[in-house]
């Protein structure tokens, strides 16, 4: 097991090179299944879930060739002669259950496991289901397994609306509405610069949409979809965290630029908070400049959907507010429960106080480094932005929570000038006791 070991307060300086989007490119692996040969990825990222979402693929009979020097990925689709998805890799990853709408698409018949628990809770995948089975798909729940049948071998088509709004049941619908016999409605779809993405390869496969990047999707069903070459955006979510952390971590008066970015992804009410921390931000076509402030100011977020402040920088917001000269409050109103990395946070001297989902920081305080446990992927790089600007070392362990949604991140920091390496470590070697 890896973690990394960080001597804080190290000046970031320079630049932070931003890798391709994981929400982007899950959903654009998913929709190559729907075409019967070779389609091609531009600018994958090279990441734990990209690596787990490959091999969900593999076992539905594509050949996944990864090229992590290039970051390419070719996935040849014409042989999918197993609609399966394993209970082993879907609950590693939740995205996996995008299987379900295209493997209908693809096959007419899906077996797919839930992600975790059941289709209810506690990471509910009923709007999924209710979705689909909307479009005339036969669903049982078997055994932690949805096994999906389009009656006849395909799908008619039919309308949904979601409540609330959801990313993964609008591509997953989306994904089974492709190639129906008839029209198919999603209201209240979801409309993040991911959705819109993925809509618009569908489209380029042969896909016929309507309202891409509105409430009010409409897809007429095709007989087949065609194999595309499309390049995948830039991460939003780690533009987000690199600009975070040079407002924390920069020096106050010299920007720090974040390159292979897409702005544009952002949304309003993250730039409008950051700017009002007192960060200067100018936004260029494919790059951020952040300029530190000397002193940040305290500004409180309620995430949304989007174009709301984005749920997965809520973590590394609140390390930003511990910094802050004042006391600020994080609401998430998309998750009620993503506060795990609140009690790590504290342990490196933050004073964060959760009370139901909101989490209140009074800011100002020094942080000391310490060892501190990852829990989620967000939660993760929240840690490693507190290490930064905490005085001394710190160890974040279980960092293979960060490998799935973060590139070579230990590179680009200290090619940024942060003092940071990764580390083998045994979690459960017991400590030396101390020589009598
Ligand atoms: C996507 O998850 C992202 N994952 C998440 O990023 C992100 O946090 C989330 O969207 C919200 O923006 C990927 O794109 C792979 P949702 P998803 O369905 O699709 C409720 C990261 O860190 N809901 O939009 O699973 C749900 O409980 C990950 O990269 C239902 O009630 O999120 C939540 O409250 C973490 N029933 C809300 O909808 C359902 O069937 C939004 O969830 C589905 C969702």
């Amino acid at each position: 097991m890896d973690k990394l070991v960080i001597q804080g307060r190290r000046p970031l300086r320079g630049s932070l090179p931003v890798s391709g989007s994981k929400n982007a490119a899950l959903p654009l692996m998913a929709a190559a299944l729907l075409a019967d040969g070779v389609t091609t990825l531009q600018n994958v990222p090279t990441l734990r879930d990209i690596k787990t979402f490959a091999h969900v693929l593999r076992i539905s009979g594509a050949s996944v060739k990864p090229d992590p020097e290039r970051h390419h990925m070719t996935i040849d689709a014409s042989r999918i002669d197993f609609p399966e998805a394993p209970y082993e890799l879907v609950k590693k990853m939740r995205a996996s259950f995008y299987m379900l709408g295209a493997l209908l698409g693809r096959c007419g018949q899906a077996r797919v496991s839930l992600p975790g628990g059941c289709a209810w809770g506690p990471r509910p995948v009923n709007l999924h289901i209710e979705g689909i089975k909307a479009l005339g798909a036969e669903i049982d729940l078997d055994g932690g397994y949805v096994v999906a049948t389009a009656p006849g071998g395909r799908l008619n088509g039919g309308s949904y609306r979601l409540e609330p709004s959801s990313v993964g049941a609008t591509i997953n619908i989306a994904l089974a509405a492709a190639t129906a016999r008839g029209g198919s409605r999603i209201e209240n779809a979801a409309i993040e610069p991911d959705v819109v993405e993925f809509c618009q390869a569908l489209e380029k496969m042969g896909a016929r949409l309507n309202g891409i990047g509105t409430r009010t999707l409409e897809i007429e069903g095709v007989e087949a979809l065609r194999p595309i070459t499309f390049r995948n955006s830039p991460d939003r979510i780690e533009l987000g965290t690199f600009m975070i952390a040079a407002a924390i971590a920069g020096v106050p008066g010299e920007p720090v630029r974040l390159t292979n970015a897409n702005p544009d992804h952002l949304g309003a009410d993250f730039i409008d908070a950051f700017r009002r921390t007192g960060a200067v931000c100018v936004i260029g076509p494919d790059y951020v400049e952040v300029t530190a402030p000397q002193t940040l100011q305290p500004v409180s977020i309620t995430t949304g959907i989007y174009p709301g402040f984005p749920t997965d920088l809520q973590a590394q917001w609140t390390v930003l507010l511990a910094q802050a000269h004042g006391s600020a409050t994080v609401t998430d109103t998309v998750y009620g429960d993503r506060f795990n990395h609140i009690p790590e946070l504290n342990r490196l001297g933050a004073r964060a106080m959760v009370a139901g989902n909101t989490v209140e920081v009074e800011g100002g305080h020094v942080l000391k480094g310490a060892q501190v446990m990852s829990t989620d992927l967000r939660a993760s790089v929240s840690l490693v932005l507190a290490g930064m600007v905490a005085e001394g070392e710190t160890h974040v362990l279980r960092i293979y929570h960060l490998d799935r949604g973060y590139e070579r991140l230990e590179e680009k920091l200290a090619n940024a000038g942060i003092e940071i390496e990764r580390v083998p470590y045994d979690e459960f070697a017991q400590p030396e006791p101390h020589a009598a």
